[in-house]
């Protein structure tokens, strides 16, 4: 089975995910790596994010590896470890440029495809794009002063700025953030993690024991 959560930036997404995926005993698929990773190869090699076939070419000739383990993705190129690097604020800066793209969207949707499953899938476009079959879908939500405030936590960055910089990216990201018609929308505002796991788990539907 896929379980797909998506939802906007900062919601909580990844932790979410592996939450439920540790529950379930499966792997979670964090699919905002791979364009955090195309960012970044891209900013290394001093391309124009703009362009979208020079990005592309650069990132066929440089196949990643995206290794969904249960406590966090890696993303790999050959033995290089870009994890450590997806996160820095260029690639943070950089990204909704390069996720705009429907070559670069379809380049990373054919590796979420070609993951086996069960697995629990967190993104963007999880449910509606790349999984439309997902018999589970969930759409976080929650204030962009709660995500800062939250994201302030683990940054020592100010709340107003992060705020701000939040409200930037879910409206550069509303075209392939919107909801799956047949999603649950959770607003985590008031809820703690574990609960919001919770309430993905108490929603799913009963697994046969024998399949
Ligand atoms: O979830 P995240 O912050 O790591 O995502 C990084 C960026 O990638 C974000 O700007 C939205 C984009 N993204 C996307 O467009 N579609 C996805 N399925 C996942 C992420």
């Amino acid at each position: 089975m896929i379980v797909t959560i998506d939802g906007v930036a900062a919601s909580g997404k990844s932790s979410v995910a592996s939450g439920v995926a540790r529950a379930l005993g499966v792997p979670y698929v964090s699919s905002g790596l791979l364009y955090r990773a195309a960012t970044l190869l891209g900013q290394e090699a001093g391309l124009d994010l703009t362009d979208a076939a020079e990005l592309l070419l650069h990132l066929r000739s440089r196949p990643l590896r995206l290794e969904p383990l249960a406590g966090g993705n890696r993303v790999w190129q050959g033995d290089r470890d870009l994890t450590p690097d997806l996160h820095a604020s260029g690639v943070d800066s950089g990204v909704s440029v390069v996720a705009a793209h429907p070559d670069v969207r379809a380049w990373v949707d054919g590796q979420l495809r070609a993951l086996t499953a069960p697995f629990v899938a967190e993104g963007r476009d999880m449910g509606t794009n790349v999984f439309p079959e997902a018999p589970a879908k969930f759409y976080l939500t929650a204030s962009p002063r709660v995500r800062a405030e939250r994201r302030a936590r683990e940054r020592p960055e100010d709340v107003e700025a992060i705020e701000a910089a939040l409200s930037r990216r879910d409206a550069l990201d509303m075209a392939q953030s919107a909801p799956a018609p047949d999603a649950q929308i959770i607003d985590t505002g008031p809820l703690t993690l574990d609960g919001v796991i919770g309430v993905i788990l108490a929603a799913l539907p009963a697994r046969d024991p024998s399949a």
